[in-house]
């Protein structure tokens, strides 16, 4: 007998008041379970397995807006160790991994049910099975459980709190540049693509007229624009999931920016880093260039005019998301009317927002000549992983090497889909059995394979322009009816209409 019929039967057996929910979902993830039923993370618990000490099999039932305070917990235990119980063990005790649920567990687990749980009214859990949920309350969870102990383990999980109220995301990328490296895909581009499975409206565009601050050749600044349009669509931007467009495209960006400009102070434009930036590199006051000094208003009007609830953005944006706050703020308090959402800015943790170079010291950048590029040719790409940085100290391949903060190995982290080989390598580098050429020959290949596929969607968007441009004039289109909704409002707000 499956484990579902096992849990059908209970129902039935123990009379659980409950719904069996068909969850349109391929991947077992609590993220895409709460997207495809449409529920908030507040509704959704899950049933966690740990093993502490080795031996003790221990449950926890989680609200699943929290995080687990794994330190706290194992002091609650008097646990010496505390881990997730591993593949291995989760199919011993006869469950999947992510497939378990409170309605099957026997008295050889112990049961702790995290407080911020007991507060659950409607409770959607798991079913043992991909594409199935079961929906009940709390207190028919609890006629199950044998014996249990209430514990405080939580905290707040703040990913999921932003995305649980989260309908709408807007982010740009200025086309300053030809060609996405690893940094641009794993610091931005991967999680906007994410984000259109996730979230229910996604905005993107290219900020063209925000390279005009360091592009200033027509042909330049075409070929950049196509360039990362290409890019993105051959990485996974769906043009039916998400709203993709040029910032030029849709005349109201720029003129809200000459209306928002009323709204905030020279002295607060002074301290907008891009143009302090400028004056600590040298250049003079009076030769900053108007368009670097409006910048922000720019960015802030074409943040505003699509009324986003988070803009999800590197950390050296910020302060510009800020801005855009700052004058939504100003405006709405000029009117005494909320014509304005407040954008929340979404950035991500330092760890993983920011992909360190091939030279191992700098940020990866176009500008520095240390990059990993996606679409290059095969041998630029393996002249650019041949010559990265990796453990100064090494001198033979049979010297013990140093993983931690070893680029390549970090690459490898997040390139190398086969991570029994990524932690084979790193055991082997530690020894000092590999040598750093089999480490960048596979790191080479694990590369095709994660981009190969990307690479021949792009040759093939390549070769139908017209489509990427039909693409293009659409995503303006439907970005041009949002924006021309709000200006609409913002002009009437004043007195011009
Ligand atoms: P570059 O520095 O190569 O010119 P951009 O400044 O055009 O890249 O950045 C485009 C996007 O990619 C931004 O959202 C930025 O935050 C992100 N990004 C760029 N470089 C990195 C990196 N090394 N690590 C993480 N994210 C990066
Ligand atoms: N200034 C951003 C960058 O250089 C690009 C950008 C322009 C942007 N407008 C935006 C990002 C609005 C987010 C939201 O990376």
């Amino acid at each position: 007998m499956t484990n579902f019929e096992k849990l059908k039967m209970k129902i039935k057996e123990v009379k659980i008041i409950c719904k069996i929910l068909d969850v349109a979902t391929e991947s077992y993830s609590v993220d895409d379970h709460v997207r495809a039923l449409g529920i908030k993370y507040t509704e959704a618990m899950s049933t966690l397995l740990f093993i502490a000490d080795g031996k003790r099999k221990i449950i926890l039932l989680r609200r699943d807006d929290r995080n687990v305070d794994l330190k706290k917990f194992k002091q609650i235990l008097k646990a010496n160790d505390l881990r997730f119980a591993n593949e291995a063990e989760v199919k011993a005790f006869g469950f999947e991994v992510g497939l378990l649920t409170p309605f099957l567990l026997d008295s050889s687990f112990e049961i702790y049910v995290d407080q911020k749980t007991t507060e659950m009214n409607k409770v959607i859990c798991g079913s043992t099975v991909l594409d199935k949920a079961i929906e009940t309350t709390f207190s028919e969870v609890l006629k199950n459980l044998s014996s249990y102990q209430v514990i405080d383990v939580t905290i707040p999980n703040p990913k999921r709190q932003d995305q649980a109220s989260i309908q709408r995301v807007l982010s740009g990328i200025t086309p300053s540049g030809k060609g996405f490296h690893i940094g641009n895909y794993f610091g931005a581009v991967k999680e906007h693509i994410e984000m259109q499975n996730r979230i229910p409206e996604t905005f993107y565009f290219i900020a063209d007229l925000h390279a005009l601050t360091t592009v200033k050749n027509k042909e330049v600044l075409e070929a950049n624009i196509m360039s990362i349009v290409l890019d993105y669509l051959a990485l996974g931007l769906d043009p039916k999931k998400s709203i993709f467009y040029r910032q030029s495209a849709v005349p109201g960006n720029s003129q809200l920016t000459v209306v928002l400009a009323n709204y905030i102070s020279y002295g607060q434009m002074k301290r907008m880093h891009a143009f302090k930036d400028k004056l600590q590199k040298g250049a003079s006051v009076d030769s900053v260039n108007m368009g670097l000094f409006n910048y922000p208003i720019l960015m802030a009007a074409d943040i505003l005019l699509y009324q986003p609830d988070g803009v999800p953005v590197g950390e050296d944006q910020r302060q510009h998301v800020e801005l855009a706050r700052d004058i939504a703020e100003s405006f709405n308090h000029t009117y005494k009317q909320d014509i304005f959402k407040m954008p929340e800015p979404l950035i991500k943790e330092e760890k993983i927002a920011r992909v360190v170079g091939t030279d191992g010291e700098r940020k990866m950048s176009k500008s520095l000549g240390n990059t990993i590029e996606i679409f290059a040719d095969p041998a630029t790409v393996k002249k650019q992983i041949m010559s990265s940085y990796t453990d100064p100290n090494r001198v033979r391949a049979t010297d013990p090497g140093k993983v931690e903060g070893n680029p390549i190995f970090l690459y490898h982290d997040l390139i190398n889909d086969d991570k029994a080989e990524v932690a084979d390598l790193k055991e082997r580098y530690q020894q000092g059995k590999v040598g750093d050429v089999e480490v960048k020959e596979k790191l080479i290949i694990a590369h095709q394979r994660m981009f190969g596929a990307a690479q021949a969607k792009r040759k093939e968007l390549e070769n139908d322009l017209d489509t990427v441009r039909d693409i293009m004039a659409d995503g303006a289109k439907r970005a041009q009816a949002v924006a021309a909704e709000t200006l609409e409002k913002v002009y009437e707000t004043i007195g011009l209409k």
